[in-house]
């Protein structure tokens, strides 16, 4: 089994028994930080590498309603979930895969989150240099 097959078992595990969650209360108090720093603004592009079960999409739906927010993950049951946790009807594109991924354009988005995701990278430096782009 790749690297990359072994993060999408660990984390759809993850999703059927609750750790999704936990990792919301676990990581949120840090993650605010960071998101408010990123101060998303009307109109602008918002995307969350690795988003787990959504918790920052739904901050940037409640804050900003016109943002265009995506969000992409490699499990596919932290994609379902992310979907069912969310009641924005904000039009929140979720993408189901590996970052890099190809339907998401380069020099595109004006905020890009991350929580605890590229050191599941098979090759941190070649997704580090996709996010910069
Ligand atoms: C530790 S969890 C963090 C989830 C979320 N960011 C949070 O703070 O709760 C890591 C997440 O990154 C996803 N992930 C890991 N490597 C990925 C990759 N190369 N592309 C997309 N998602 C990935 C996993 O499926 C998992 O949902």
């Amino acid at each position: 089994m790749s690297q990359i097959e072994r993060v999408r078992t660990v984390f759809n595990e993850w999703a059927e028994n609750g750790r999704a969650e936990g990792m919301e209360l676990g990581h949120g108090p840090t993650a605010i930080q960071a998101f408010d720093l990123l101060a998303l603004a009307p109109g602008q592009r918002y995307l969350d590498i690795g988003c787990g079960n959504g918790y920052t999409l739904r901050w940037a739906a409640e804050r900003c309603r016109d943002a265009e927010i995506w969000g992409v993950d490699v499990s596919p049951k932290m994609i379902s979930l992310a979907q069912d946790m969310d009641a924005s009807g904000a039009g929140i594109r979720y993408l189901c895969g590996q970052f890099p991924h190809p339907e998401i354009p380069p020099n595109y988005f004006d905020a890009i989150f991350s929580m605890e995701v590229f050191h599941y990278m098979p090759a941190i430096e070649s997704g580090l240099e996709a996010q910069r782009r």
